[in-house]
């Protein structure tokens, strides 16, 4: 897709489909209010007879205009006006981005920066506009030939000579994210045949390529032993695929600046190991990678703005399968921090190759370490599919996330990691269990992992219900691409 800027005015632009807004109650908002007189009252006629109400993601097309640069227009219903926060703003570019695509259109205009916003400003309302349209004219077509290809290649966002430099900022990062949240999901959707931790280690060592702050290394198995990782490589021994962790360094920011490091669980299919996970939705395990692939969308996307950071994103990566040299229940594992861990079910198998990649970001000393992860079934038994799960052990750290989350429209809510919990992790043989029983499984995962973060200011997102959608509609989402990013662009101009 190609976004851009429109500065004619109304009367003078060209455009194959032009999107405007409405309020309820029949309010036409400016941009169609000028339209309405351009056209001889025909937006009011329209109207008034009841074809749309102006409701909240309401759409109408007209496909037949009066002679004009105007081919088509489509109607969209924000709701009542003062009342329209981000969600209400968001949810009515998602019917409109609908409307396009049905309208089998190439090219649309935008002029919806006009419409009222709650808490939403020009540079806001452009990036969402950029965001939804990216990600609603995504489609897999890796392995599976598309009849109904999206024709649309081009958006236009109309706005006024003082809309100008904020609309272009926010297309400008609206761009980069919605890039970044592409890669993102179209490595999730890939099958675990053909995205496996060599294939996405290749993708890593391909973004690299594009750009030069960016540099990419690639820790082989006898790599990682000669550093001890013992639980990492556990989870590995059952399968025939290499594990592989993937180093991303990208320099933007001075080097004498301590680097954010990213973490992403990049499991590229999990079956639960000699735990076998049940056949039902086994399949969608081969989304258990989608924090990894986030780790290389939001890299994407940092590369495109340029951001003045360090950040390093690491990408521990294997498959989760049972056979004969599987690690089993009942095992004791030596991880890189010298802890011990008793394997108590081979399929809470991330939070074993996660530690000891928590435990190399040491060597980074980093400022902060967030991790993201497809880490638990029990997440989204507490949060349902809307907000991914927050965990940490600082509060501005975790305070930074939340707030960037609102802005990007990338849900998040904060959970507990007491040391109460602490209690469910103890081992007969082992300083810890890898799970802590049926109560609270987000928790003793997160819990677990706080024992290897200790050393740094750190965070940890459970992204097991927002990674992707499961049922018809199934496919990767690309968060938390837009999250991080958000909180990125925060940092940079902190
Ligand atoms: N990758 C899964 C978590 C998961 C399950 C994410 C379903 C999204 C949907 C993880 O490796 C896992 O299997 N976790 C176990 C932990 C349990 C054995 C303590 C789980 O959630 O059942
Ligand atoms: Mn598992
Ligand atoms: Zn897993």
């Amino acid at each position: 897709m190609d976004y851009f800027i429109e500065s004619a005015p109304l009367d003078k632009l060209q455009s194959d489909c032009l999107l405007v807004g409405l309020y309820e109650n029949q309010q036409l908002g400016p941009a169609a209010t000028a339209l309405d007189q351009q056209f001889g009252g025909l937006l009011s006629k329209l109207i008034g007879r009841g074809d749309i109400k102006g409701k909240n993601a309401e759409t109408l097309l007209i496909n037949h205009l009066p002679e004009g640069g105007i081919q088509r227009l489509v109607l969209v219903g924000f709701g009542e006006r003062g009342k329209i926060g981000r969600k209400q703003f968001r949810k009515a570019l998602i019917a409109a981005v609908g409307a396009i695509k049905a309208s089998k259109v190439k090219a649309a205009t935008a002029a919806l920066l006009d419409i009222d916003v709650e808490a939403g400003d020009v540079q806001w309302k452009a990036r969402q506009i950029v965001e939804l349209f990216g990600d609603g004219v995504y489609q897999y077509s890796a392995t599976k030939k598309v009849d109904d290809k999206i024709p649309l290649q081009q958006l236009a966002i109309v706005a006024s000579e003082a809309q100008h430099a904020q609309a272009e900022a926010g297309l400008q990062q609206g761009a980069a994210i919605a890039a970044g949240v592409e890669l993102a999901k179209s490595l999730g959707d890939l099958p675990g045949n053909v995205c496996t931790p060599t294939y996405l280690a290749e993708q890593a060592l391909a973004l690299a390529g594009q750009h030069d702050k960016l540099t990419c290394q690639i820790l082989e198995e006898h790599d990682m032993e000669a550093l001890g990782m013992g639980s990492f490589l556990a989870v590995s021994r059952g399968s025939r695929q290499p594990a592989k962790l993937i180093c991303l360094d990208y320099q933007g920011g001075d080097s004498s600046h301590k680097p954010i490091v990213l973490v992403g669980k990049g499991l590229t299919f999990d079956a639960g190991g000699i735990s076998l996970k049940p056949g039902q939705g086994m399949d969608e395990m081969k989304y258990d990678m989608c924090g990894g692939a986030s780790v290389l969308g939001i890299l994407r996307a940092v590369t495109q703005l340029n951001l003045p950071l360090n950040i390093v994103g690491l990408i521990p990566s294997s498959e989760n399968l049972p056979d004969g040299a599987a690690n089993k229940p009942g095992d004791i594992l030596t991880s890189m921090s010298g802890k011990t861990i008793e394997v108590l079910n081979t399929d809470a198998e991330g939070r074993l190759i996660l530690c000891d990649t928590l435990t190399y970001a040491k060597k980074y000393n980093p400022d902060v370490v967030i991790d993201m992860a497809t880490l638990t079934g029990a997440c989204i038994v507490a949060l349902g599919r809307v907000p991914s799960g927050l965990f940490g052990n600082d509060d501005k750290l975790c305070n930074d996330l939340l707030g960037a989350s609102e802005t990007a429209c990338d849900m998040l809510w904060r959970m507990p990691i007491w040391e109460e919990y602490q209690e469910q992790l103890k081992s007969n043989f082992a300083d810890l269990a890898n799970i802590g029983g049926p109560d609270g499984g987000s928790i003793t995962a997160a819990v677990f992992l706080s024992k290897f973060a200790e050393d740094f200011r750190w965070a940890h997102i459970d992204v097991a219900g927002t990674a992707w959608r499961t049922g018809a509609n199934k496919g990767a989402t690309g968060r938390p691409v837009p999250l991080l990013t958000q909180y990125l662009l925060n940092r940079a101009t902190a």
